[in-house]
């Protein structure tokens, strides 16, 4: 059966497709009882992480998928490797979480030769080399501008000092959220002549590194006053980094972040942490959903979009019992 996907909104066209590219047929997918869906992982180093990996689980239990899941442990190469596996052991369908955004084009690159539907989760790939429609089917995710924006309009409003100096604590680099949230959150925050970046470094989204980072940045920028983290696990970091260099985070440092782990909204409800805009890791669902409605022959847009809260002192209490 030959299939067409439709890229309906401004923003999945701008993400999608490259400049001159068109739409072209993705492989088709049975309609069958159960399908053999292969789940490459890039890593287990935190909640969010493990959070994704478990929903994917419980997809396949209430779904019905006989799932091959891997973990590549931080390595693009491992991860492109993992999935060269799962084409191997004859994978119906690939949810990938491309750890970086050039690396993992191979992956998906090979999985469309083999004739088998990709769908990325979470994170994309470099839309000027392969895009959703040709390449793969569809990028199942969050905005990530859109979070860096909501955290640099929370801080326009709520930030009460006359000169904020900003540490920024970027995701892996290569990476389409640490692209996509610096991109953001410097863009709105520029507009505000109160604000300076004064450094913006790497952490990896992992804790131990957002410590390690700030306890170094620290020593350069000993007046900062505000920690931008693109993940809650770096901004943690950053917290126990703060602390014991005697500062005190949410009095004289303000600290924004996004994902909304059950820590950051501990963080926020202990005052430490002033706000963390959501990203859901909880793709398990919306997967089934979507690859269903891809099998029995809709139409997929090109972007289907994550929808993300945002939690702050006045909601962080009720939602830290469904946090992860
Ligand atoms: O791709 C989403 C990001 O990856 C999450 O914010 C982070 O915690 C994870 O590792």
């Amino acid at each position: 059966m030959k299939r067409r996907v439709l890229l309906t909104t401004a923003a999945a066209m701008a993400m999608c497709l490259g400049a001159g590219a068109t739409l072209a047929d993705t492989p088709p997918l049975a309609v069958k009882d159960s399908y053999r869906v292969g789940f490459a992982q890039m890593e287990s180093n935190n909640p969010w992480r493990i959070a994704e990996t478990k929903s994917f689980h419980d997809a396949a239990e209430s779904c019905g998928w006989e799932l091959i899941a891997t973990d590549a442990a931080g390595s693009a190469a491992k991860q492109v490797a993992d999935v060269d596996s799962m084409i191997a052991q004859g994978i119906d369908v690939l949810f990938l979480p491309p750890r970086e955004e050039k690396p993992l084009i191979p992956a998906v690159m090979k999985a469309k030769a083999a004739g088998i539907p990709t769908f990325l989760v979470d994170r994309s790939v470099d839309s000027n080399v392969a895009q959703a429609g040709e390449h793969y089917v569809a990028f199942l995710g969050s905005d990530f501008v859109d979070q860096g924006r909501r955290v640099a309009e929370w801080l326009i409003e709520n930030f009460e000092g006359d000169k904020g100096i900003i540490v920024e604590l970027e995701g892996t680099t290569g990476s389409s959220p640490a692209n996509d949230r610096r991109s953001g959150f410097d863009d709105r925050i520029a507009e505000d002549s109160r604000f300076e970046i004064v450094a913006s470094q790497t952490g990896d989204f992992a804790r131990d590194m957002g410590r390690q980072v700030m306890e170094t940045l620290l020593q350069a920028h000993p007046d900062v006053n505000v920690v931008y983290a693109h993940n809650d696990e770096m901004a943690i970091g950053a917290i126990q980094a703060l602390e014991l260099a005697g500062r005190k985070p949410g009095e004289d440092v303000t600290i924004v972040s996004i994902d909304g782990t059950r820590d950051a909204l501990q963080a926020i409800i202990d005052g430490k942490m002033g706000v963390t805009v959501e990203s859901s890791p909880f793709f398990g669902p919306l997967a089934c959903d979507v690859m269903k409605r891809y099998a029995s022959g809709e139409e997929i847009p090109g972007w289907v979009k994550v929808e993300d809260r945002i939690f702050t002192i006045d909601n962080a209490a009720d939602h830290i019992d469904e946090a992860y």
